[in-house]
C-alpha cells in the first residue's frame, strides 16, 4: 500500500501471526509487534493503517483515534452496525482524521459525472463484481466476514451510493451453484444479486460472483440516465465511456483510485482535516447499513428497508 507513496514510510507492523508481520517488515527496517496495544504504547507514529479482518476493526481503530492518531481503516468499516457506530462516534468526538478504504470512492472519474449528467435523472445502475479472490478463513465464514456480499459487494454498494445517492430498500438472492469451489470449506454464497431502490426513484442491481483461479474478471458500473448511457470500467483499468447528451464520452482515470485514496488520507492527516478524506466513517457506516439490509434480505427472501 505504501510502496507508491513517497510521503510515508513503514515504521512498524503488528500481526498476531509473527511470521506475517516479519514478512511485511522485511527489508524496511520496520519494528514488529504481536499485539496492537504494544505498538500503540511504544511507537510514535504519524498514522495507522488498520487492515485486520472486519471483526477486529473496532478496538484498534477507536484506541488509535482516542490517542489522536489518524487511521486509514480497510473496508468494510466493521462487521456489525454496533461496531461501526462506535468507530463513527470515536472519529466524531476526537476530531481525528479517519478514512475508510472504499478506494473506488476516490476515483477521479466520479468527479466528472455531475458535469456530464447535468440535470439528467439517473434511472438505473448495474454493477458487476465478477472474478477470483483468495479464500481467507474469515472470508469463507459468513459470521466473521459477511462473505461475498460484504467483502466484495459492499465496494459496489458504496459506489452506487456515491454516484446516485441513498438506498431505501434492498432485495437479494443467491445462486445455489458452488462457482468458486474453494468456498466448500465455509458457508458463504459464491454468486448473488442485490437489488436496490434508491431515494431518487432509481433502481440499481449489484451482481457478485466468486470464480475459480484463472477465470477473467469483470468489474464495472453501467449508469443509465435520461440522455446518457455510460460505463465506468473498474479494475485493472479505470475508464468512463459511452454517450451523454448526444456526445461521446471516453475518459481514463488520471491516477489509480487506491493511490488517490491513500494520498488524500495522508494530506487530510497532515492538515488535520477529517472532512478531506475520500470516504469518512459516517459514509462507510451508511454503506454497511445497506449491506446488512441485503444480508437480511438474503436470509428472509423479502425486501428490507435500510436502517437510517
Ligand atoms: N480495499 C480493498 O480492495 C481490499 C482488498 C482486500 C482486503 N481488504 C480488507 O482488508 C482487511 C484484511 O483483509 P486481508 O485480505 O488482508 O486479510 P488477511 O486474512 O490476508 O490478513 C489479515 C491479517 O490480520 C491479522 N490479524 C487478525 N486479527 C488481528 C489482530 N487482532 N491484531 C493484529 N493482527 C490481526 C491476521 O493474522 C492476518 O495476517 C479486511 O477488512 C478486508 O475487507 C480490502
Amino acid at each position: 500500500m505504501l510502496d507508491s507513496t513517497a510521503e510515508a514510510e513503514l515504521a512498524a507492523v503488528c500481526d498476531i501471526d509473527g511470521e506475517r508481520a516479519g514478512a511485511l517488515a522485511a527489508g524496511t527496517g520496520a519494528r514488529t509487534y504481536l499485539d496492537w496495544r504494544d505498538l500503540l504504547d511504544r511507537e510514535d507514529l504519524g498514522a495507522l493503517i488498520v487492515c485486520t479482518p472486519p471483526t477486529s476493526h473496532r478496538e484498534p481503530v477507536t484506541a488509535a483515534l482516542s490517542r489522536g492518531l489518524p487511521v486509514y481503516l480497510e473496508k468494510p468499516i466493521a462487521r456489525t452496525l454496533e461496531d461501526a457506530a462506535e468507530i463513527v462516534a470515536a472519529a466524531e468526538h476526537t476530531g481525528t482524521v479517519c478514512a475508510v478504504g472504499y478506494q473506488w470512492h476516490a476515483l477521479d472519474l466520479l468527479d466528472d459525472l455531475p458535469g456530464l449528467l447535468g440535470s439528467q435523472q439517473v434511472g438505473l445502475l448495474v454493477g458487476t463484481s465478477i472474478g477470483p479472490t483468495q479464500p481467507r478463513p474469515w472470508f469463507v465464514d459468513m459470521r466473521a466476514g459477511g462473505g461475498n456480499l460484504l467483502e466484495r459487494g459492499s465496494h459496489h454498494l458504496d459506489l452506487v451510493r456515491a454516484v446516485a445517492g441513498e438506498v431505501v430498500t434492498v432485495q437479494a438472492a443467491a445462486s445455489r451453484v458452488r462457482l468458486a469451489g474453494a468456498s466448500e470449506s465455509g458457508d458463504i454464497d459464491d454468486a448473488l444479486t442485490i437489488m436496490l431502490e434508491l431515494a431518487s426513484g432509481a433502481l440499481a442491481t449489484v451482481v457478485v460472483a466468486w470464480t475459480r483461479p484463472g477465470q477473467p474478471g469483470s468489474y464495472g458500473l453501467d449508469i443509465i440516465a435520461t440522455e446518457a448511457t455510460l460505463r465506468l470500467g473498474l479494475d485493472p483499468d479505470f475508464t468512463l465511456s459511452g454517450v451523454s447528451g448526444g456526445q461521446p464520452v471516453s475518459r481514463r482515470a488520471g491516477s489509480h483510485p487506491f493511490e488517490r485514496s491513500v494520498r488524500r488520507f495522508l494530506q487530510a492527516a497532515a492538515g488535520r482535516d477529517p472532512a478531506a478524506v475520500a470516504c469518512a466513517p459516517p459514509d462507510a457506516a451508511a454503506t454497511l447499513a445497506v449491506a446488512v439490509a441485503a444480508e437480511q434480505a438474503l436470509a428472509t427472501s423479502r425486501a428490507v428497508k435500510v436502517e437510517a
